[in-house]
């Protein structure tokens, strides 16, 4: 594939970087000589992300706290992003919320206006919040043949057979994000930009209270995995990985699944 610094010089902004994926991701990127750009809510997450990643790796790192569902709070982010670096190379939309709560699970016509509300403002707003700002000035990269890459990290809850009542709207603000990718790599492919999503299935992150929930949880819903095993961070962070390099440069506009055969049938052995 790429040589090992195929990421040196370039700017990598990844929303919820304070804990589960974006952590992971940001570890990552920075090991393939990354700078970052990293944002969340929660600062003292952020602060840990970046200790963690200098203890073994040399990188610039701007931490940005944010709300991406407020628009002000992203524009304030891309003044703050551009008064730092030249450019972004790649952004990663990376932030959600499951619920209201940690434990929070609910059919879609039982849930609460303010869930309602909350779920759907981080999860696609603030994906959308994100890429309509920073892609204005990523479409004006010098780089080629790809100027730019945006990868949206969405869920198998969104896909048409993973479709999950326990966390309704979720699913739907999910499912929202798999076709903005679509819709983005579309409007994005003149300018030279992809758009592609990871999609994952069951994977152990502080959304989930506990292993132990998460196998509760399975059992509830009679999920059986093929890969018999609950998903890793770095499985995430390698598909990240793969997106951002060279290796991916012809795929534009696609969810590509990483659920251990989660969805794949609904046969169960
Ligand atoms: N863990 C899984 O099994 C799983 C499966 C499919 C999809 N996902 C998705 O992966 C992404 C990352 O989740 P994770 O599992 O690493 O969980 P996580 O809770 O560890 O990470 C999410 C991060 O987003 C941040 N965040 C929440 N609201 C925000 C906002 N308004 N603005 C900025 N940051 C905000 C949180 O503070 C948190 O640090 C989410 O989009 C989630 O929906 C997770």
């Amino acid at each position: 594939m790429e040589n090992q610094q195929f990421l040196e010089d370039k700017v990598v902004l990844i929303t919820g970087a304070g804990s589960g994926f974006g952590r992971e991701m940001a570890k990552a990127f920075a090991q393939k000589g990354a700078n970052l750009v990293l944002n969340d809510i929660n600062l003292e997450g952020l602060e840990e992300t970046r200790d963690v990643i200098l203890k073994s790796v040399k990188s610039d790192i701007l931490l940005v706290k944010a709300d991406i569902s407020e628009v002000d709070e992203v524009k304030e982010m891309s003044k703050e992003t551009f008064n730092r670096f030249n450019d972004v190379f790649i952004l990663v939309n990376n932030a959600g919320v499951r619920g209201v709560g940690k434990r929070a699970s609910s059919f879609s016509l039982s849930a609460k206006e303010a869930e309602y509300e909350r779920i759907m403002d981080v999860n696609l707003k603030g994906a959308w919040n994100m890429t309509k700002i920073f892609h204005k000035k990523m479409r004006n990269n010098p780089y080629r043949p790809i100027a730019g890459k945006i990868i949206n990290i969405t869920s198998c809850a969104g896909t048409e057979c993973g479709a999950n009542p326990l966390i309704g709207i979720y699913s739907v603000s999910k499912a929202g994000l798999i076709m903005f990718t679509k819709l983005w790599a579309l409007e994005l492919g003149a300018s030279h930009i992809t758009v592609n999503a990871i999609c994952p299935g069951i994977f152990f992150t502080p959304i989930y209270e506990s292993r132990e929930f998460i196998k509760e949880w399975m059992k509830l819903r009679n999920v059986k995995l093929p890969i018999d095993r609950i998903g890793e961070t770095t499985d995430v962070a390698n598909v990240a990985l793969f997106l951002a390099s060279s290796a991916a440069d012809y795929i534009t506009g696609q969810n590509i699944v990483l659920d251990g055969g989660m969805t794949c049938s609904i046969n169960k052995l």
